[in-house]
């Protein structure tokens, strides 16, 4: 969580920053700050509560000028959302201003023993200890380096740091220590940059490289040295800076989550890209790692993520049981690691993380490595945390997400998802030659299909209107679709801030029975598959009790029609690509929700697109 920018040239360092803590918002948005170093004189800070945009307007006279300074958008943690309390913070003497991402554990301790030595707090955060701790240093006439390197062990928990000090302009000091988000530095034209992440190096930055655990980057206008907590020098290869990393616009829609869906047809289609080859009838995911011998000894794969990505593993779970034949689980990152649980060698992990950085999964990741799993990635982010601790990474290549509510990416996940069950089924020979066939063809006919569900966005306004007062909605699914259910559950509590369960249609009976009434809208997935007549038992048990149902169906679906007070269509498909088509749906539904109670759909409350603290 929280976005960091940093910048060292010979431009004004004000603008350059605003425009990079604007990139780095789905991080974060609560409250922003930025601080110039102009010479080795004046040293201005200047903050804002709320977005980035308050604070770019706050300065809309003109920010500070200097040609150093760093920036922070942030995501609260420790302390409430107040001005105080946003970054940069300072020493007692004012000299330096430190921005921070990550939760510094022993804060309290420390906090206890820098009051004891007389030092000033103004905030309630974790994080002020950081600009003590350095003060601590120089007071004892230590160099800027010098004071800043001994973070690295004394601060417990993972961190991303960046610091100026007021007596070294010119300079600015990085570090990172477990996995805090990702600090990636970048050189220009006698420039250089630190943020967490790409877009906001991208306009200045030619060549950029990621810094590793314990890692500290020194930046002048004219190099980034990068060494370790000791000083010694670590040689790192820059390398030239991808422009798919670029910042995305709205393409002419009201909200980048509206665009994200709009986008889904390209997104599965360039998921399926140069994966398949659909003469000889065969999935090949790239680079991945297990030898024909190592697929047929497997006894399990795991399927772990967060949130949207959680939701994608309960769905690839149940591909890859019926394709390739194999247990597979699916569990929430944040469990996973907290459990002790059993891996060995016969066991794949996917990790499924559109941002890569996830502090949940990125820990749970390293705990398969140290017990010898093996482990592919299924991300977004190229160059992610998440890419460089799985043997393989199988890109979703849906394009920067900006919309903090995850949409294309979990489609993205699903087409991969379905390729790597097959692609293990084909391994493992589980699964018939037609049954491959077939169920590549059905992959290639996704985008199509999808076409339809988006075409016409009627239907979603129609409803949005007719339901956006409810305050409690309850979806229902079954099989494949229990996941969806969550899912759509999900994003209309995300971004319309509605409570909204998601249970599977069997266990309704068990609880949630006793929910029903007029007042909580029933969202029923009920395609026509293996399970549509147990669906229509539940959608009948809910009428009895005179709820209201909203299904999600097959086009010309007159029985369901008849059953259902109102009908959200998407066209036959068979079960492999069957939630691809209903999730826009219910997206749709969640999108309209949302913009009709006026709420920030891109930018919900309280959320932040990477979650970079456990
Ligand atoms: C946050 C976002 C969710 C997302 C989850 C997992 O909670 O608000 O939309 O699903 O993180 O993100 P990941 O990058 O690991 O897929």
């Amino acid at each position: 969580m929280c976005g960091i920018v940093g910048y060292v040239g010979p431009r004004q360092a004000g603008p350059i920053i605003l425009r990079g803590l604007q990139s780095l918002e789905y991080r974060g948005y609560d409250s922003a700050g930025i601080a110039v170093l102009d010479g080795p004189g004046e040293l201005a800070i200047r903050k804002s509560v709320g977005k980035v945009r308050e604070l770019t307007s706050f300065l809309s006279n003109g920010a500070p000028s200097g040609t150093t300074g760093l920036g922070h958008t942030r995501w609260a943690t420790h302390g409430k959302v107040a001005l105080t309390n946003a970054h940069p913070h300072m020493d007692c003497r004012g000299e330096l201003a430190v921005v921070h991402n990550g939760i510094v554990e022993n804060y309290l301790e420390l906090k206890k023993s820098l009051l004891e030595r007389g030092h000033t707090f103004a905030s309630e955060t974790d994080s002020e200890v950081i600009p003590h701790l350095i003060e601590e240093g120089l007071a004892q006439g230590k160099s800027f380096e010098d004071a800043f390197a001994p973070l690295v062990d004394r601060l417990h928990g993972a961190h991303a740091i960046v610091a100026l000090w007021k007596k070294a302009p010119g300079k600015l000091l990085a570090m990172r220590r477990g996995n805090a988000g990702g600090l990636i530095v970048g050189l220009g034209q006698s420039e250089a940059l630190v943020a967490s992440d790409l877009p906001a190096l991208v306009p200045l930055a030619r060549r950029v490289c990621f810094l590793e655990d314990r890692e500290i980057a020194v930046l002048t206008p004219a190099e980034v040295k990068v060494i370790t907590p000791l000083g010694r020098v670590v040689p790192k290869r820059f390398d030239p800076v991808s422009t798919d990393a670029a910042w995305a616009d709205k393409g002419g829609y009201k909200h980048f989550m509206l665009k994200e869906i709009m986008e889904q047809p390209q997104t599965v289609g360039s998921a399926l890209r140069g994966r398949v080859d659909f003469e000889a009838g065969e999935v090949r995911l790239e680079g991945f790692p297990l030898s024909r011998e190592q697929v047929l000894d497997l006894r399990r794969v795991l399927l772990i993520g967060c949130g949207t990505s959680l939701h994608a593993a309960m769905v690839g779970r149940r591909l890859i049981e019926t394709f390739a034949g194999v247990p597979a689980e699916a569990e929430s990152s944040s469990e996973f690691r907290y459990r002790n649980p059993t891996i060995d060698a016969h066991t794949l992990v996917v990790a499924i993380a559109q941002s890569g950085e996830t502090a949940d999964t990125l820990a749970a990741m390293d705990e398969v490595r140290q017990k010898g799993g093996r482990l592919v990635a299924i991300c977004n982010a190229e160059g992610s945390q998440a890419t460089r601790l799985a043997e393989a990474t199988f890109s979703m290549r849906a394009g920067p997400e900006i919309g903090v509510a995850s949409t294309k990416t979990f489609l993205a996940s699903l087409t991969i998802l379905a390729l790597l069950g097959l692609q293990l089924g084909q391994g493992r020979e589980a699964l018939g030659r037609q049954l491959l066939q077939e169920s590549l063809g059905h992959l290639a006919s996704a985008p199509y299909l999808l076409g339809q569900v988006i075409a016409d966005l009627g239907p979603y306004q129609r409803m949005a209107r007719r339901f956006c007062h409810y305050e409690h909605f309850l979806y229902l699914g079954r099989g494949i679709h229990h996941p969806i259910a969550l899912e759509g559950a999900l994003k209309l509590k995300e971004i319309s801030y509605i409570h909204a369960e998601g249970y599977p249609a069997g266990e309704m009976k068990h609880g949630p029975i006793a929910l029903i009434d007029d007042k909580m809208p029933v969202v029923a997935i009920a395609p026509r598959d293996e399970l549509y007549p147990k669906m229509l038992n539940n959608i009948e048990e809910v009428k009895a009790r005179g709820g209201t149902v909203i299904a999600v169906g097959t086009q010309g679906d007159q029985e369901l029609a008849a059953k259902t007070d109102h009908l959200l269509i998407v066209p036959a498909s068979p079960p492999i690509i069957a939630p691809l088509l209903v999730t826009p749906a219910l997206q749709l539904l969640a999108y309209y929700i949302g913009v009709q109670k006026g709420c920030d759909v891109d930018q919900p409350r309280n959320l932040a697109k990477s979650v970079t603290v456990e």
